[in-house]
């Protein structure tokens, strides 16, 4: 068999993985709020007021840092104010980008903090640009985070909530240069700066604000956006998707594919790597300091929807394949967290690679679920830099460290073989692993059906001052070590 060598530095100091870039996106589209999140309180389904226990329950376990909400291209045509006081009162509106179904606003600003206080993670709002007023971001941000007299704050006192909300992070418009205004980016850049002024820090957590950034390889807007609104924006949002070949729309299929697809979307998730060099590269021109966050907060593999849903629900199933596309970003985004500190995998329930898929009162957990729960001991642990003695479409690593534990991602891509990892560079007393591989790639979770892709203990031993393990082909493996 094989064998790999993963040589770890761990003498260098890293710099901290951001627990933020394991943040997650829920919008009002699909099954992703309503029937994935949301049930309501007279629902069958148990729940706390009215947010589903069980899709509660099992993403706790992701130790979510961050949510963004509510879109998307539902942001920039979303009002906030249909989605406060009594439910009965409030609007229903019809959802034109995803599916034209109707929303009926059950879920919102109240709903929205009670779903992060129930997850433990912080805020992340995005706001209408495309076709909202200043006075409405303004007023919304008041009505959030005020805690003076104010007429907002006052409105949201009346609404059942006497303290204002935490909210750690703001979008100013999202995907301006297409669903959100088709706007050019001198003329968003300006607009930048008139909407962002409004948002103001009322209370005494300081609001990182988000400015719409590129798409893939525009690196012309990542330019003039920090040229013209740097110094105005604390991160710069920038969205990229993992498709087959790379080409729109997704092709392919999310559940039968052989060894040319699999390389390909593989071969695709690598490239976001080039894709953030370029664009910090132009963000370190204009600040070399680092201070703007690169913010990857759409990312993720789209399919083409499955079978007889809704197309515009954008619901796809998830295999080994896309745990490891998510386990590629990870190691992406661990070797350049000095400029990309937050990160949102696009969605979190029921949408395209999604952690949980529900159907009526049954979930499932996907394999993408199972990559965020074993990479968590990276969050906000410190970076180990290391080289991977193999070809990067052979496997990958990523390493941090936390007190007196070494902590190493392994994948293992090739699809036929076996491969032996030998981790050396640490002085380990002891190692632990926990392995994710499937029977057969295409192998998916099913709601209301037992598990196929579940993580499994794997023997980790220690040989000659290294630590060895055997990843099956296909898998991912977390490897702890004690030092
Ligand atoms: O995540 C689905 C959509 O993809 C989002 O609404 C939009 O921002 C992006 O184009």
């Amino acid at each position: 068999m094989k064998e790999i060598v993963v040589s770890l530095r761990a003498e260098e100091a890293g710099p901290k993985i951001s627990p933020d870039l394991y943040g997650h996106f829920a919008e009002h589209l699909g099954g992703c709020i309503y029937g994935g999140l949301w049930v309501g309180e007279d629902s069958e389904i148990p729940n706390v007021r009215g947010i589903r226990s069980d899709v509660v329950a099992a993403l706790r376990e992701l130790k979510i840092p961050n949510l963004r909400w509510p879109g998307g291209c539902f942001a920039d045509e979303y009002h906030w104010m249909d989605g406060i006081g009594p439910l009965k009162d409030r609007p229903s509106i019809f959802n034109s980008h995803w599916g034209g179904v109707v929303e009926n606003n059950h879920f919102g600003t109240h709903e929205f903090f009670e779903l992060c206080e129930q997850l433990d993670c912080d805020a992340y709002v995005c706001g209408n640009v495309g076709s909202g007023t200043v006075l409405e971001m303004q007023q919304w941000v008041e009505y959030m985070t005020s805690p003076a007299t104010s007429p907002m704050a006052d409105l949201r006192r009346q609404n059942g909530r006497e303290e204002p909300w935490r909210l750690t992070w703001f979008g100013v418009g999202n995907e301006s240069w297409g669903c959100g205004g088709h706007m050019r980016p001198e003329y968003y850049s300006d607009l930048y700066r008139r909407y962002n002024t409004y948002v103001r820090t009322y209370g005494e957590h300081k609001i990182q604000r988000v400015a719409c950034g590129p798409s893939d390889g525009d690196f012309n807007w990542t330019r003039v956006l920090m040229e013209n609104s740097g110094r105005h924006m604390d991160a710069l949002a920038f969205h990229s998707y993992t498709i087959l070949n790379g080409t729109w729309p997704p092709s392919g299929s999310a559940t039968e594919f052989g060894e040319i697809e699999y390389e390909s979307l593989l071969r695709e998730a690598r490239k976001k790597e080039e894709l953030i060099v370029k664009h910090s590269e132009i963000m370190d021109e204009f600040d070399p300091e680092k201070r703007v966050n690169l913010a990857m907060d759409e990312w993720g593999v789209w399919h083409p929807s499955e079978e007889g849903t809704n197309p515009g629900f954008l619901r796809q199933q998830n295999t080994m394949r896309d745990a490891l596309v998510a386990a590629v970003h990870f190691e992406i985004f661990h070797r350049h967290c000095e400029r990309v500190r937050l990160a949102n995998i696009a969605q979190m329930v029921n949408v395209l690679q999604a952690m949980i898929l529900t159907d009526g009162v049954d979930m499932a957990l996907t394999p993408t679920y199972h990559v965020f729960r074993m990479n968590r001991v990276h969050q906000g642990a410190q970076r180990v830099s290391l080289a991977v003695g193999a070809e990067p479409e052979e496997a990958g690593a990523t390493a941090s460290a936390e007190s007196s534990t070494v902590s190493v991602s392994l994948t293992n891509l090739d699809l036929g073989e076996c491969r032996t990892f030998a981790i050396d560079g640490v002085d380990a007393k002891s190692a632990t692993a926990e392995v994710l591989a499937s029977a057969s790639i295409t192998e998916v979770n099913r709601p209301g059906q037992p598990p196929k892709v579940e993580p499994q203990p794997l023997a980790a031993r220690l040989e000659g001052g290294r630590v060895m393990v055997e990843l099956p082909p296909a898998s991912f493996a977390v490897v702890s070590i004690l030092v």
